[in-house]
């Protein structure tokens, strides 16, 4: 029998994923993916210049979960001015395995928040030291939220420190952070964040590094979260030479992510790369094994993260009856 079609909106979803369990389901997608159990080919890319507009295209599937789907994004530069809608469109459309029916349409955007900052976590609780107290954020947009929420699962967090280029943003995530019963402000450098965090997430647009080899210190973690394409950096490369570096997937992160410009320049080449991510969550390789390591984990957002999450939004939006209904699409 066909199955419906449920159309979820950002409201309809916002609120319905709980950190704690996202956590574990992309654990378990990085675990499943280390074990060589899921498919996810390279994105792929739709240029429209008329527009100064891109779409990219993130299938993947998890055989052993029954779970597949694929993200959508556009980034078109336009919007806001001439559009009104945001730069920045997530849609991900989710397929059963069995039929190949589109089960579910949703916005990508708090799949997204949720899954980039469940990676995050993931990464923090294999590589960071068991006794960091201190998180620091650069970069206070979009993501910040998820991404201090998922760090204050994985370590008994004491206090936060956040920067970004605009103050009120920076003075938001602390008060945020405030909210949950810990010591948090805003600084005014970057530099303050770094010396004085046990781990840090950046999660800003650069293309340059904001992060200074020289402010760093033994044991510390670092999460580079905000590149996503050629030419993006967030931290000087001689961090990454003296680092334990872990990627997501080697391919997307020598193309897109933070090591993407000491790997294009020569800088920095796979023999630098410790391991990826998937393989640690799959037990092949051991996490962090020496307390004064500085860890650096290179995030660049993989098609099970999003597939994982969206399926479990989609399995609380049945449940609660969430969304639009459409009957037998194919009838
Ligand atoms: N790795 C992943 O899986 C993944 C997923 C989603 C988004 N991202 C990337 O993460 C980054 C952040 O995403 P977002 O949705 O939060 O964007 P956003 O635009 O909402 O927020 C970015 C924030 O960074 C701040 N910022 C910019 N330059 C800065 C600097 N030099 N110092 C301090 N703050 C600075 C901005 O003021 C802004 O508040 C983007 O580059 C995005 O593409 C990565």
């Amino acid at each position: 029998m066909a199955r419906q079609l449920r159309l979820l909106s950002a409201s309809d979803l916002n609120g319905t994923l709980r950190m704690q369990d996202v956590l574990q389901h992309v654990e378990r997608a990085f675990g499943e993916r280390g074990l060589g159990r899921s498919e996810m080919p390279a994105k792929t890319y739709l240029h429209f210049p008329q527009h100064d507009g891109v779409l990219l295209v993130m299938p993947g599937s998890l055989p052993q979960m029954e779970q597949a789907g694929v993200k959508l994004i556009s980034v078109h530069t336009r919007n806001p001015v001439v559009h009104g809608l945001p730069t920045l469109l997530s849609t991900i459309v989710l397929i059963s395995p069995d039929t190949g029916e589109p089960v579910c349409i949703m916005d990508g955007s708090y799949v997204t928040g949720m899954r980039t900052g469940a990676a995050t976590g993931v990464a923090t609780k294999l590589l960071a030291r068991k006794d960091s107290r201190v998180l620091g954020i650069i970069g206070a947009g979009f993501e910040g939220p998820f991404q201090l929420e998922a760090v204050r699962h994985v370590l008994q967090l004491e206090k936060v420190l956040v920067n970004d280029l605009i103050a009120e943003k920076a003075k938001n995530l602390a008060a945020l952070a405030r909210g949950f019963g810990l010591s948090a402000r805003a600084c005014e450098t970057a530099e303050e964040v770094v010396r004085s965090c046990d781990v840090l997430v950046t999660a800003t647009p650069s293309d340059r590094p904001i992060v200074k080899d020289e402010w760093m210190h033994e044991g510390m973690h670092l999460n580079c979260v905000g590149s996503y394409a050629a030419g993006k950096q967030e931290i000087e490369s001689a961090i990454l030479r003296r680092a334990m570096v872990v990627v997501d997937d080697w391919e997307q992160a020598s193309h897109a992510g933070e090591i993407n410009v000491p790997v294009s320049n020569g800088e920095f080449d796979r023999s630098g790369v410790y391991a990826e991510l998937p393989e640690i969550a799959a037990g092949l390789k051991p996490g962090r094994m020496d307390d004064a390591a500085i860890t650096v984990f290179d995030t660049t957002g993989l098609a099970v993260q999003d597939v994982v999450t969206a399926w479990a939004a989609f399995r609380v939006a049945e449940e609660r009856g969430l969304g639009t209904v459409i009957d037998a699409l194919f009838r």
